[in-house]
């Protein structure tokens, strides 16, 4: 039996994120193009009588993460379990880099590494369709935190199809202060739209037409964020890191999905440290990430064989 399970989980970025209107379920129609970057949490689960969660991390808000069974993570273990009809009873501990509720997939990603954990400390060798639709089930953004990589998201973003994309790219990352509600963001984009008709969410050619090229110039200037109106209209100081990333150079500077991170595209490592120096500056952000993308979804990083008798 292992005794230990420990899968990376990496932050996403939306590329774009074209938001159309809510359905009856109050869940808006999405047409959005995901990216796994290489910001990552670590979750390691052990199995345990019941279930429980703690959670690490340094310079991100770890009071702002529940540790009951509001966290992503137990939900995960609840949900699993129900799916395959057995008690799946674990300890799960989240050590976090990525910011919480920072608009980079941080919950969901910790979610979707549970999944990936669970299935490899019982050995239940569950296809991955299945962690898919248990995925989906937990949040919009789970499958992809599954799958990884750059892919085409819609529906509410849970329908998660490859993209073809070439290339490799860099990011700066710079947290905003504090989280941003992501119902609140969208409940904002609702009243920025009011009685305008929001027409049907669409993926930009130009920005699909970049991703298969790898033309990083093409990408940047194609980024785009349905989302950041609203994110601006609830925290007007988002244009200081955007605008300081523009001022630095950035081939191009965007909200990442509801926020209020802001990401950078630059033209290699050592251009992205430069922008993310100078937004940091500009902003007084407490930190600010180097990372490349894309990378893969939540993998199995180590596993501990439990000691066997003498
Ligand atoms: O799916 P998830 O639980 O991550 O979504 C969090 C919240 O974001 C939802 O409760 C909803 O308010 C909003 N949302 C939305 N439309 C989407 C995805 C999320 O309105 N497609």
């Amino acid at each position: 039996m292992t005794s230990e399970i420990r899968v990376v989980a990496p932050a996403k970025i939306n590329l774009s994120l074209a938001v159309g209107g809510a359905g009856e379920d109050g869940y808006h129609r999405l047409a959005t193009v995901y990216h796994a970057i290489g910001l990552f949490d670590e979750v390691v689960v052990r199995p345990a009588g019941r279930t429980s969660v703690t959670v690490s991390g340094s310079g991100v808000d770890l009071d702002a993460v529940p540790t009951d069974e509001q966290n992503l993570a137990w939900r995960a273990v609840a949900a699993l379990s129900a799916h395959v009809g057995r008690d799946l009873a674990v300890h799960v501990h989240v050590h976090k880099n990525i910011p919480v509720a920072g608009g980079l997939a941080g919950g969901s990603t910790d979610a979707a590494a549970t999944l990936v954990g669970l299935d490899a400390l019982f050995e239940l060798g569950l296809p991955r369709a299945d962690l898919m639709h248990v995925a989906a089930g937990l949040g919009s953004d789970v499958p992809f935190c599954l799958v990884g990589g750059t892919a085409v998201g819609t529906g509410r973003g849970e329908l998660v199809a490859p993209v073809m994309a070439r290339g490799s790219y860099w990011w700066a990352v710079v947290p905003g202060e504090g989280g941003l509600s992501t119902p609140r963001v969208y409940a904002e984009f609702d009243r920025l739209a009011g009685d305008t008709d929001v027409p049907e969410p669409e993926l930009p050619e130009d920005l699909l037409g970049s991703l298969l090229a790898g033309d990083a110039g093409a990408l940047g200037s194609a980024l785009v964020n349905d989302l950041q109106p609203a994110a601006l209209s609830l925290r007007p100081t988002l244009t200081v890191p955007l605008d300081a990333g523009r001022d630095a150079g950035a081939l191009g500077s965007l909200v990442s999905g509801s926020g209020p991170t802001t990401v950078f595209l630059c033209a290699d490592a050592d251009h992205a440290r430069e922008v993310r120096d100078l937004v940091v500056a500009a902003t007084g952000a407490a930190t600010g990430f180097v990372v490349p993308g894309p990378v893969p979804g939540a993998k199995v990083s180590a596993a501990r064989l439990a000691e066997g008798p003498r």
